[in-house]
């Protein structure tokens, strides 16, 4: 009996235990409703619906059309489009890191024809961002140089603007084929020396060699579409090589009737092809877009409460903003300086083939390259964040390697700057000999950022778990995209080495 009795004692006490923290669940549960209330709320005070990535088709006004972006997509990898066969645009724009840069600073041309951890090669000036949801950005490049003034980049309205020597009148308003930002976007990269088409060019007829590096009055040039090159005869080289390929004549007939009765294949068609490729790689359905959308699973409680230091006490969406023409894109699409570490390659000795900015040559002038306003020094555009987990490395030199450490420098800057060790932050080792000054750069810190920012453990866990998880689309993943690197190219030219793709496709 008193067996039985401890025996009810014992169950009694059991139960009392369990059902102890029941109060506890049961607030969980109340701040779980409310969590999700306020992340609803928020997200309706910015505008944020998490339908951008379906609205593509909507926008072009058209379906996309799959002939002609497999075609971009072709291109997109094959070397044959480079001058001197060892560059495109795959190689930088790496399908195993959500078609951004493997590296903290872009290799270019004479390369090791590997794309990955062991690329190597002359460094270039900055980080490759992804060209993942670039469709929607109504201003390219991490200083925002090529832009449509319209602030749309589906609407030509107003042309697109281009700094010299393409400029304004390159891309005219109503431009019957170039009718979106990254057709006129694509008209560059080819032409660019250290990039794709070597140092040579087409020997010739573009000039000395090495005059890209300085402009004479001190202001170094970073690349050739600013230098005053033509870029007109690499263009038309590259056309020569495509026309001079009949696989490509077969494919541009295919999309473009005006190939198929023998015209040649021109500059345009080229940017639209690869537009349209880049028009297939919106990568916008993330946790947070299914919330938006109404599903309260999609994201977990670090997430969400994340999204909440995100939007209010860490102040992000002030600059990594998703109203109007962010397109829900994380970033307003403007320039601020947030004194990142200046760290530059050894120039000259075989690891840097861009004279970088300064007395030093070892800063980055940012917005000021194309403005010439020194007020506009180390500025640079805020980073639309969308799939930034698949990045290797952060900010326009890939100063960190860590997704956290890119956030903490957020939290105080200086004390970030001033501490920075390229050696921790996990930079590669020909980047860690040589640091631009910071003061200058501290100097001119967005008022914003000036002063520290507090967040608790919790909260800036939180806040990670956001930025990590919560932007990522799967689909955007190095299995699926390393998919569509091809196995051999319409030129016949060797296929770049993706490292870290277990599998290609055809
Ligand atoms: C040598 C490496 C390299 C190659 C090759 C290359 N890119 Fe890039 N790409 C970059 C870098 C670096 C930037 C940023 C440059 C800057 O802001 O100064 C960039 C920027 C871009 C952007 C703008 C992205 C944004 O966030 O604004 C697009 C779009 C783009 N490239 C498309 C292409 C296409 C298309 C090709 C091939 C025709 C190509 N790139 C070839 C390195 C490369
Ligand atoms: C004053 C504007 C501003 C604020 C506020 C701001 N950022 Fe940024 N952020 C930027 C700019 C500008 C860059 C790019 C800087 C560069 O590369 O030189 C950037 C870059 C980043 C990057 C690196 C992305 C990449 O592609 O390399 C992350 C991550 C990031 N910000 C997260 C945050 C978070 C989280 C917050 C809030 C704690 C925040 N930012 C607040 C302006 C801002």
């Amino acid at each position: 009996m008193s067996h039985a009795v401890n025996h009810l004692r014992n169950a009694l006490a059991l139960f009392l235990l369990a059902s102890a923290p029941l109060p506890a669940v049961r607030a969980a549960e109340v701040n779980a409703a409310d969590l999700d209330a306020q992340v609803r709320s928020v997200l309706q005070q910015h505008g944020f619906t998490g339908t951008v990535g379906s609205s593509i088709e909507d926008r072009l006004g058209r379906p996309i059309n799959r002939d002609m972006a497999d075609l971009g997509r072709l291109l997109f990898f094959d070397t044959g489009g480079g001058l001197h066969d060892d560059n495109t645009c795959g190689g930088c724009h790496s399908p195993a890191n959500g078609f951004g840069d493997s590296q903290s600073i872009a290799i270019g041309v004479q390369n090791n024809n590997r794309v990955g951890p062991n690329r190597s090669g002359p460094r270039n000036q900055r980080r490759t961002p992804t060209v993942a949801n670039t469709a929607f950005y109504p201003k390219l490049m991490w200083n925002g140089r090529f832009s449509a003034p319209s602030g749309d980049a589906f609407d030509n309205s107003e042309g697109f603007l281009f700094p010299a020597p393409e400029a304004a009148t390159a891309f005219p308003p109503h431009h019957p084929s170039v009718t979106h930002l990254l057709i006129a976007q694509a008209h560059i990269p080819p032409t660019e020396l250290v990039e794709v088409a070597g140092f040579t060019g087409t020997a010739g007829t573009i000039g000395p060699e090495f005059d890209q590096f300085d402009d004479g009055q001190g202001q170094a040039v970073p690349s050739a579409d600013a230098s005053g090159f033509r870029n007109e005869p690499i263009r038309q080289a590259v056309l020569a090589r495509l026309n001079g390929t009949p696989a490509y004549r077969a494919l541009f007939a295919a999309s473009f009737p005006e190939v198929a009765s023998g015209a040649p294949i021109d500059f345009t068609m080229f940017g639209r092809a690869i537009a349209e490729f880049e028009f297939t790689l919106t990568f916008a359905d993330a946790p947070i877009d299914r919330f938006a959308r109404g599903n309260v699973e999609a994201m977990t409680v670090p997430q969400k409460e994340g999204a909440l230091v995100f939007f209010g006490s860490g102040g992000c969406s002030s600059c990594h903003a998703v109203a109007g023409a962010s397109v829900e894109m994380f970033s307003d699409f403007e320039m601020h300086v947030i004194g990142v570490p200046q760290i530059a390659p050894v120039f000259g000795a075989g690891t840097g083939n861009v004279m970088f900015d300064g007395p030093g040559r070892d800063e980055d002038f940012g917005l000021e390259q194309i403005t010439g306003n020194p007020a506009d020094r180390y500025k640079f555009r805020s980073s639309p964040l969308r799939n930034v987990a698949l990045q290797p490395a952060f900010f326009h030199n890939g100063a960190f390697t860590r997704l956290e450490d890119a956030i903490r420098h957020h939290l105080d800057v200086s004390r970030s700057a001033r501490g920075y060790d390229p050696v921790a932050a996990g930079v590669d080792r020909d980047l860690t000999y040589r640091l631009g000054p910071i003061e200058p750069v501290l100097a001119r810190v967005d008022p914003r950022l000036a002063t520290p920012t507090n967040l608790s453990a919790r909260e800036f866990h939180a806040l990670v778990a956001f930025v990590r998880d919560g932007l990522l689309d799967e689909r955007a993943t190095r299995q699926d995209l390393c998919r569509l690197a091809p196995a051999r190219v319409p030129s016949g030219y060797p296929v770049m080495r993706f490292e870290q793709c277990p599998q290609r496709g055809r």
